[in-house]
């Protein structure tokens, strides 16, 4: 398995998303209220860039007449014909075995770096936090 760096926390904010390419697949990693998710750039219906869709929710209904909206963001629409995809899991959202390659992420402190003024070495802590894709 290997890792890639996707960029700093500040980089992918909630409700962004950033298109990366690891050994010639593209991969969409999003941020969803602070929590990250990864799919393969590829929709299984007809191979559009799935990841370039939109982010919704889902109506569920118990009864007629009661619809509530739910899991705002965590829906993937395909931009091409709409089909729905649970960004969690990359299963489809109607009954169907089409499913997305999912990928884990991570969250990791960025490792220590060393700033060097004349002949003196100062050590320096870089503690941002890194957006690590697992592929
Ligand atoms: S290519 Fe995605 S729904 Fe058709």
């Amino acid at each position: 398995m290997g890792k890639l760096v996707v960029g700093n926390v500040s980089e992918l904010p909630p409700s962004s998303r950033r298109i990366v390419r690891v050994n010639g697949r593209e991969i969409g990693v999003f941020n969803v209220k602070g929590k990250y998710y990864a799919l393969r750039n590829l929709c299984p219906h007809q191979s559009a860039p799935l990841c370039l869709g939109e982010l919704t929710g889902l109506a569920i209904s118990d009864e007629p007449g009661e619809i509530e909206w739910t899991r705002e963001g965590e829906i993937l629409r395909c931009p091409w014909h709409g089909w729905e995809f649970d960004i969690a899991n990359g299963s489809t959202i109607f009954q169907s075995n089409a499913r997305v390659k999912t990928y884990d992420v991570q969250v990791e402190k960025a490792s220590v770096a060393r700033l060097i003024e004349g002949v003196e070495t100062y050590p320096v802590d870089v503690e941002n936090d890194l957006v690590i894709l697992e592929y």
